[in-house]
């Protein structure tokens, strides 16, 4: 079945991903194309829209992309930046003028088909200080924003020319704000462009199997599962799509992952007729080897990216895949340029390099299934396919696993920046608070740069204002703190001392099961869908002569995870996870990490 499609071109990061993804929300394609794409790129699409931008102002620059794509004789929307865009290209008048940010109500000028069905008012988000002064000719003003209780009207919110279909809107209909913001996007879409809503995922299962026999013939698939969402929906299809028989799966086990998971998996696929083709290496004694007596953060993750692809090599030689075609999980923020989190993907696009890779991707011998869809969408794929929901909806896992969540040290104390520690006590004066440094470092990020800096450690009831809140003027007021943490123990400390730790077996284990208590309890209290992710992390640290691990916890809402929001259990729930971890013996105490990122990263390490 060939899909309408509508292209959304990408002035700026995730607002054009926001926007595709709502577009498919309506069961119609959208596809990201890039401004400096050729005219040819946009044939065969029912619809353009030009995204907003986080940087560029219509005002100052004049953007470099091809605006032949303006003489296609298809309606194009545009959006914040995209708007001002329509409207200067027609001739019309963009200037600087009053910022309008956050929401906004919208007044709807006449009966335009893109507010179809919409009442008189409607609430939109805002984000702009640019507006469209004069409107070009053949376009009209359909809604102007403001005007209510005696303020000042701000014109042309929107704008259309309906001869040529040509449309703006100031502001972001793909944002949740934007309270009819779907239904001005499926105006759009289906109404104005005529796009069937086709794209539903028991299409894609059907279409996407179709596609996979033709590509894979009759020859065997090979592919390696982590236990991620990716690569276990990707495995699942194939096997749908061809049969288990022959597909081929690898599972590394590098010692680092959470506890059960490897048996998890194995399960997984054992149960869905995958047994005679399933390999497994249990390579965790190689890695521990490895990163013995290594504790900076970027040397672990370097052993840990090493000695996966060592392993990786050696048995991807070890197996028999002449003939095989090498499947990967890559989805469709992977494959565009300026997409998601590309930190995140630099161990996946390594496994793709080992020598005998490669050679298959010179080869042509390489499917990616997946590579259309966004994550969403391979999560619903897998719910479809009968994958359970414990693995389909599981949170984020980073590559090198637990490794980067085990921090270590050589034993000795790193020394705090001049005068760190009085501006700390001068901080938490009054505050109702008191607060001490804690003796090891963790990543940051400061700008686009990584820090390595101190977490803070507070107690108290804060007078003032919200946790969140003093901890954010806490790291932007104190110098060389990168994390604030709340002691859950609500004691605080006199004394702690950093003691030398690497990765061993032990302190994995250890952490393996306060990882698994954590867990179990956020499901428990149905928290677990909740948050983006819950990283449980290790400091080897005595703590007023206590010996043992500090146990963080870091429950985190986000979107991307660029940036992140603590999440803050309830009290009840808080004191659970205290107990629970303490109750497992060797924690000496614990603390809710309270850092956003930035200054902080997700992660610790
Ligand atoms: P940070 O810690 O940078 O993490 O805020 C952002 C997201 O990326 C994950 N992460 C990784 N994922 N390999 C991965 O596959 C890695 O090396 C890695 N480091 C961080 C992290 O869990 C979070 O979701």
């Amino acid at each position: 079945m060939v899909h309408d499609r509508i292209a959304v071109v990408d002035f700026g990061g995730q607002y054009a991903h926001l926007i595709a993804t709502k577009i498919r929300r309506l069961k119609v394609r959208a596809e990201i194309l890039q401004p400096e794409d050729s005219i040819t790129t946009f044939e065969g699409f029912k619809g353009i829209i030009l995204s907003g931008s986080p940087a560029l102002s219509s005002f100052d620059e004049d953007a470099a992309y091809n605006k032949g794509i303006f003489d296609l004789p298809i309606p194009i929307l545009g959006l914040c930046f995209g708007h001002q865009e329509i409207a200067k290209h027609y001739g019309g008048q963009v200037q600087h003028t009053k910022r309008e940010y956050g929401p906004a109500r919208l007044k709807l000028h006449g009966k335009s088909p893109v507010f179809a069905g919409l009442g008189e008012r409607e609430t939109v988000w805002m984000s702009h200080g640019d507006s469209v002064t004069a409107l070009p000719a053949g376009f009209e003003e359909i809604a102007s924003s403001g005007g209510e209780d005696g303020g000042a009207v701000n014109h042309n919110a929107a704008i259309a020319d309906e001869t040529r279909k040509r449309y703006g809107f100031q502001f972001h209909p793909e944002v949740d704000d934007t309270v009819h913001g779907d239904e001005m996007l499926s105006n759009f879409a289906i109404g104005i462009c005529g796009c069937r809503s086709d794209w539903t995922t028991d299409n894609f299962i059907e279409e996407r199997s179709a596609l996979l026999r033709e590509e894979v013939g009759n020859r065997d698939v090979f592919l390696l599962v982590s236990g991620g969402v990716d690569s276990t929906v990707c495995a699942v299809l194939l096997g749908r799509a061809l049969g288990p028989e022959r597909v081929h799966l690898l599972h590394i086990d590098n010692g680092l992952m959470r506890k059960n998971e490897s048996a998890t998996v194995l399960e997984e696929f054992g149960k869905r007729g995958f047994g005679d083709n399933l390999h497994f290496v249990d390579a965790s004694e190689r890695f521990l080897s490895n990163l013995a007596g290594v504790t900076a953060p970027e040397e672990k993750r370097r052993i840990i990216g090493d000695t996966f692809l060592d392993v990786y090599a050696d048995e991807v030689a070890g197996l028999s895949l002449d003939g095989c075609v090498l499947a990967q999980g890559t989805i469709y923020p992977d494959t565009i340029e300026t997409g998601g989190t590309k930190r995140a993907d630099v161990i996946k696009t390594h496994h793709n390099r080992v020598p005998a890779v490669q050679k298959m991707i010179a080869e042509g011998l390489v499917v990616e299934p997946l590579s259309e869809l966004y994550k969403v969408e391979v999560r619903e794929v897998g719910e479809k396919l009968g994958l359970p929901d414990e693995l389909v909806w599981r949170h984020p896992f980073p590559g090198p696993g637990l490794g980067i969540r085990l921090l270590c040290s050589d034993g000795r104390a790193p020394s705090l920046p001049e005068g760190a520690e009085s501006k700390l006590m001068a901080f938490t004066d009054g505050s109702g608070m008191e607060g001490a440094f804690l003796p090891i470092r963790s990543v940051g990020v400061k700008g686009d740069l990584r820090s390595y800096e101190y977490p803070v450690m507070v107690w108290g009831e804060v007078k003032h204002g919200s946790l969140e809140e003093f901890a954010s003027r806490l790291y932007s007021e104190v110098p060389g703190v990168n994390r604030c943490v709340l002691d859950l123990q609500g004691k605080g400390f006199k004394d702690a001392k950093p003691v030398a730790a690497g990765v061993t077996r032990e302190r994995l284990d250890l952490l393996r099961e306060a990882d698994y208590a954590v867990m179990d309890i956020l499901r428990r209290r149905g928290l677990y869908s909740k948050v983006w992710q819950c990283p449980t992390v290790f400091l080897p640290l005595e703590i007023d002569g206590r010996k043992g691990e500090f146990c963080i916890i870091r429950p985190v809402l986000s979107e991307r995870a660029m940036t992140a929001r603590p999440a803050l259990p309830a009290r009840d729930v808080l004191e659970e996870l205290r107990d629970a971890a303490i109750s497992i013996g060797g924690i000496n105490g614990i603390a809710l990490d309270l850092t956003t990122k930035p200054p902080g990263t997700i992660e610790w390490e």
